[in-house]
């Protein structure tokens, strides 16, 4: 039986640092409350002029190289993402220009922090089915320009970049994708969204006035909706899979606030040295975080042959999931 593995990781973010120190300069917080509060010391900012669609060729390239995979060889470019170069078109599609992907068909996919999660799932089915062979996933943000830059309550949390997966089939029984559970919860969709700017307020003076086109969040709500549904996501793959808590090896999870992790991963009962932690670096990037950590922990060693990797991610929607690998 097909199913998926993948073949190649890469990451990519903004030489540019914004630390902590440097945010006290901009709106009334300190260096200790962000640090106590989410774990994160520094962020990305993303250049003048470069794009979402810049960082997501970068990464894209790391990980086609990686998999030893040329951008005529990809059938499907995915693009988790909700801050893309313009409205219209996709990013996907500015993506398959500059890497000269010819061959390909290429979309957007909207799940904000959970995005590369649910294009993970996707890249999967279409494997699964056999009608593609190799899919390029990339989840990309450039959330810095996306944020309300005088809000406190938001805009030390996130950070740019891109991160990107090359998923291929394997007949190998004992490696690859197990599963991937994915939830949706649109009731809670006033907690994290970008009001103005779509087609309920088009973008006009009055949006950019009342600064509908950037970030608004509802942390706390966030904060609590994330430790109730992830642990339960993380249980539901290792249910479906005959496992057990106990034999994950590895945590790939969107990191958002490293009290959310720390929180699910007590509840479930996993050591938090399992977890691939680097949102002290980079920040919150959105649907970038869970493929840089994959890319980063594949880099440094820590993945071998056979270990069980249980991925998690929650985003704005509310759009969450988990999926299960054995590398
Ligand atoms: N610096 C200093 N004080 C601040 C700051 C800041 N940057 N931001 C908020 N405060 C203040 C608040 O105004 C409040 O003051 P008050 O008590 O006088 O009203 C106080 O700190 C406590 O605020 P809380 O919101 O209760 O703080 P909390 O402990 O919940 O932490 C945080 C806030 C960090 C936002 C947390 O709720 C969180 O991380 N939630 C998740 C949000 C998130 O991850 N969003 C990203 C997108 S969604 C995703 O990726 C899943």
């Amino acid at each position: 039986m097909i199913h998926s593995q993948i073949l190649g990781t890469g990451a990519y973010a903004p030489k540019r640092v914004l630390t902590n120190k440097d945010l006290e300069a901009l709106v009334e917080t300190t260096d200790q409350w962000i640090t106590a509060r989410t774990g994160i010391k520094e962020r990305r900012i993303a250049a003048e002029g470069e794009d979402t669609s810049d960082m997501a060729v970068i990464a894209a390239r790391r990980a086609l190289a990686m998999a030893g995979c040329r951008p005529e060889d990809i059938d499907i470019i995915i693009v988790g993402t909700i801050s893309a170069d313009m409205p219209l078109p996709s990013c996907a599609v500015i993506v398959q220009a500059k890497l000269g992907a010819s061959r390909a068909f290429a979309f957007d996919l909207s799940a904000a922090c959970a995005g590369s999660l649910f294009a993970l799932s996707i890249a999967d089915q279409f494997i699964a089915s056999g009608s593609a062979k190799r899919v390029l996933v990339i989840g990309a943000e450039l959330l810095s320009r996306l944020v309300d830059w005088s809000d406190r309550n938001s805009c030390v949390l996130f950070g740019d970049a891109a991160g990107a997966m090359v998923v291929g089939p394997t007949t190998d029984p004992d490696r690859g994708l197990l599963s991937t559970h994915l939830h949706s919860d649109g009731t809670a969709a006033d907690i994290l969204n970008i009001p103005g700017g779509g087609s309920r307020h088009p973008q006009s003076h009055e949006v950019v006035d009342k600064n509908m086109h950037k970030v608004h969040m509802n942390g706390r709500e966030i904060y609590k909706f994330a430790v109730r549904v992830l642990p339960a996501a993380i249980l539901e793959a290792l249910d479906a899979n005959g496992l057990k808590v106990s034999d994950i090896d590895h945590i790939v999870s969107h990191q958002a606030n490293a009290r959310i992790v720390e929180s699910v991963l007590e509840r479930l009962g996993v050591p938090l040295e399992k977890c691939w932690l680097n949102l002290e670096r980079y920040g919150n990037t959105s649907s970038a975080s869970l493929p840089i950590s994959l890319d980063e922990a594949n880099r440094a060693g820590c993945l071998k042959k056979g270990d069980l990797i249980a991925m998690m991610a929650i985003g704005g929607g509310m759009a969450w999931g988990s999926a299960l690998m054995r590398w």
